[in-house]
């Protein structure tokens, strides 16, 4: 009988989000505290068909090229930037990626972190909970009002989108910035298209949605920060090197800007001795963009779909690199 194809598996997934989808296959996983391929997978790679990774799993070309049987990368996450892309596309391995069903999860986790720093929540409830509520306070935990702020939201894909939908009833103005222009999208949310110098000058808050890619890596360094207002709020859900982690601290703590509401860090995860987490103007949450019960899960299923796909020498689903599929 012939032997199943091999799959490697960084991390695992509870049963009912996998059900029998994997039965077709010889599954062999990683340890769920490692990242990327680590011992238990390091030597099957040679004999594996699909590797099946999370966003934070570096797979560079040294694991890519020692996989001669390759036929697939399926990374659970829209962003594929811990891939070596180039790699896989030389090689012409497709890589597979879910984008679209994280996108509601992620713009209402953009203002959830929005909301949170600019009125404070967390200081509050920090302060709620160790007994300084003695009296209501008319200069107690005073935040920013939304209404009438000029928010500024980097790449205006489908996420950044989405968040300035969100924003629309709050009464805010709304500016951008786009690799391409987009006078359509200017009309549908009333919001204004505008030049990077710009955004970053006139706005009270700011939200990063680009992909991590060569150009947008420390996009947002202490040049960028010197043209922000000293009351700007900075809100990064998208990826944490599109932020300089050293300029955001000399930033944060200079006063230079207001405050800052980071899902994602650079480096990720944050270690707990990172001087930002001692910052009361800075809102840490762990890269929960996507994690809802029902996002996940379908981020999961769309990651078997592809890795499935692509194991069968079938178009994946959700491919980055297409080009993959065209004739040399
Ligand atoms: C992704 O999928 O790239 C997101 O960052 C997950 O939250």
């Amino acid at each position: 009988m012939e032997e199943k194809p091999l799959i490697l598996m960084t991390h695992d997934l509870p049963p009912d989000w996998v059900e029998n989808s994997l039965n077709d296959f010889r599954v062999i996983f990683g340890d769920n505290d490692q990242r990327g391929i680590d011992n238990k997978l390091e030597e099957y790679i040679p004999e594996a068909s699909g590797i099946f990774c999370l966003l934070d799993d570096p797979i560079p070309a040294t694991i890519i090229n020692q996989a001669p049987l390759l036929k697939v990368i399926s990374n659970m996450a829209v962003g594929t930037d811990n891939i070596d892309v180039k790699t896989c596309t030389t090689r012409g391995i497709p890589v597979g990626h879910t984008p679209g069903v994280l996108t509601d999860g992620t713009a209402d986790l953009t203002l959830a972190l929005l909301l949170s720093v600019s009125r404070q929540l967390a200081e509050a409830n920090q302060d709620a909970r160790a007994g300084k509520w003695s009296s209501w306070e008319p200069t107690g935990w005073l935040g920013r009002d939304l209404k009438d702020a000029t928010v500024g939201i980097i790449g205006l894909g489908k996420i950044g989108s989405a968040v300035a939908e969100r924003l629309k009833p709050f009464g805010c103005k709304l500016i951008f910035t786009n690799r391409s222009p987009l006078p359509g999208q200017e009309i549908n949310l009333n919001a204004r298209q505008v030049v990077l110098d710009e955004l970053l000058s006139t706005s009270d808050f700011i939200c990063l949605h680009v992909p991590l890619t060569q150009e947008t890596n420390g996009m947002i360094g202490k040049e960028a920060f010197a043209k922000m207002k000293t009351s700007a709020i900075l809100i990064n859900a998208a990826r944490g090197p599109v932020v300089d982690t050293d300029a955001l601290y000399e930033a944060l703590t200079s006063s230079r800007i207001l405050a800052a509401g980071l899902d994602v860090t650079d480096p990720e995860p944050l270690p707990p001795d990172h001087p930002l987490y001692q910052l009361p103007n800075c809102f840490i949450t762990p890269h929960i963009g996507s994690a809802t019960v029902n996002t996940r899960k379908v981020m999961a299923g769309i990651a078997i779909r592809n890795l499935k796909a692509g194991i069968q020498g079938e178009p994946l689903p959700y491919c980055v690199n297409p080009e993959v599929y065209k004739p040399s």
